[in-house]
């Protein structure tokens, strides 16, 4: 077999078999393929794409490319959810220990990542002591006493994505759905969990601008898992604006928290409880989406999500006591009002400048050496919908270098469309693709 026939026949439009997606994948891994022909070769998936059948087995080659976790010690049935990313997603801070206490083990493997903020293992990092340095012992053990643990990705989980995501970083072939697809799912199913549910984000703030594009990124991924026999489903999500009021790693936790207590924005609450119940429907532990959403919301109110939570932080070495009162999490030195500088009704508040203003503040990374702050953010004061006169607070900058301010305001005067009359209502949940098919809401 040679690389260059194997470019030849994608660039002439033909759809490569199992073998030749195994010989490009696995070679490029092993350093036996240079750069040039795996960048013509992504460049002509671009512009020819990958049928059904090529996602699948370009999904599965990348798995078999490394190490595979093996979950089979944890007793019940599996659950892993995956969020496509977005700006002020703290869902799964909340989510993971609300579904462990209604009985589902919960295995999750985060990053942390380039981003406006860091990854779910940098923002629980802001709790002191917390630590995702655990044995793959303790991370077994842990389920299985508490249902749930969190730890690092390891280096040897689907190498293939890693090497190739870097390069479709640099010769501009990130933004395709089959190579899109293949490289979330090779990294979900190389972690051994039964089953998954994607919540893949739709708007500014999203790596998929339109909701159509979501919708089709979604069933891609879908089809994947399923085909893969992962029980996968999706739910296509709004992220035109940020999701609750915080954005910042310390502030999100809190926030977090604040939901875990039945203090909690209403989208926030809504989508947590939304992706909790399609959690437990899929581990068996209810037979309705709205048992699940009742059950969710009874956990929140019972407050045995919040218990869980403590006993999971303290597991992995964090200090309670910024659970028990949230003002020890990390603080920012200044607190800055932005004002409005009209009245009327909010109709935008666009998560991409939003995001881009927390990683001037320095929340986010632009590489990965970069050192994050975890006090430093924005919080909200009004949301989309949202009556405001001119002068009063828009939103919050939590910064620590005073030579910020200039930068983020000016950004800021972009995020916000203020205009005389209401917006019309945008749902928070765009639809459900499972295996049956495609549900728009
Ligand atoms: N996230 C990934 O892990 N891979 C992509 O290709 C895009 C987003």
């Amino acid at each position: 077999m040679r690389m260059y026939d194997i470019i030849l026949k994608k660039r002439n439009g033909s759809p490569l078999n199992k073998d030749e997606i195994d010989y490009f994948v696995q070679g490029y891994t092993q350093g036996n393929i240079p750069d040039y022909q795996a960048s013509a070769l992504l460049m002509a998936i671009y512009f020819k794409g990958m049928n059904h059948q090529e996602t699948i087995n370009l999904t599965q080659s990348m798995v078999d490319s490394g190490d595979s976790v093996n979950l089979s010690e944890i007793k019940g049935i599996k659950v892993d959810k995956h969020s496509t990313g977005g700006v002020g997603d703290k869902t799964t801070i909340a989510l993971a220990p609300l579904v462990a206490a209604c009985g589902v083990p919960v295995a999750k493997l985060s990053g942390r990542g380039l981003g406006h903020t860091g990854g779910t293992i940098d923002k629980l990092e802001s709790i002191p002591g917390f630590s995702t340095s655990i044995t793959n012992k303790t991370f077994i053990n842990n389920i299985n006493e508490i249902n749930l643990a969190l730890a690092g990705q390891t280096a040897n989980l689907a190498p293939a994505d890693k090497k190739l995501y870097s390069l479709r970083d640099v010769t501009a072939t990130v933004d395709n759905i089959p190579l899109i697809a293949s490289s979330i799912m090779s990294k979900k199913l190389a972690l051994g969990t039964d089953a998954i549910v994607l919540d893949v984000k739709a708007g500014n703030g999203a790596f998929m601008k339109n909701i159509d594009d979501a919708f089709s990124l979604a069933k891609e991924m879908v089809n994947i898992g399923n085909s893969l026999h992962k029980d996968t489903i999706a739910i296509v999500t709004d992220m035109d604006q940020p999701l609750g009021y915080t954005v910042g790693n310390s502030l999100e936790v809190k926030e977090a928290i604040d939901l875990l207590r039945n203090k909690s924005p209403r989208d926030l609450k809504l989508l947590t409880i939304t992706l909790g119940a399609y959690m437990l429907l899929l581990s068996k532990v209810v037979k309705t989406k709205q048992e699940g959403m009742d059950k969710i919301q009874d956990t929140i109110e019972s407050g045995k999500g919040l218990e869980l939570f403590k006993s999971f932080i303290k597991k992995q070495g964090g200090d309670i006591a910024c659970i028990e009162n949230t003002d020890l999490l990390p603080q920012a030195s200044t607190i800055v009002p932005y004002e409005a500088n009209k009245g009327g009704y909010i109709h935008k508040i666009k998560a991409n400048i939003i995001g881009s203003v927390s990683l001037i503040l320095g929340a986010g990374r632009n590489t990965i050496g970069d050192k994050i702050d975890l006090s430093v953010g924005i919080v909200l004061n009004k949301k989309v919908g949202d009556y405001v006169t001119k002068g009063e607070t828009l939103a919050f900058i939590h910064l620590n270098k005073e030579d910020k301010i200039r930068p983020c305001i000016k950004k800021l005067a972009d995020a916000y469309l203020i205009k005389d009359t209401p917006p019309k209502p945008k749902p928070l949940i765009y639809g459900i693709i499972t295996k049956k098919g495609v549900e728009r809401l």
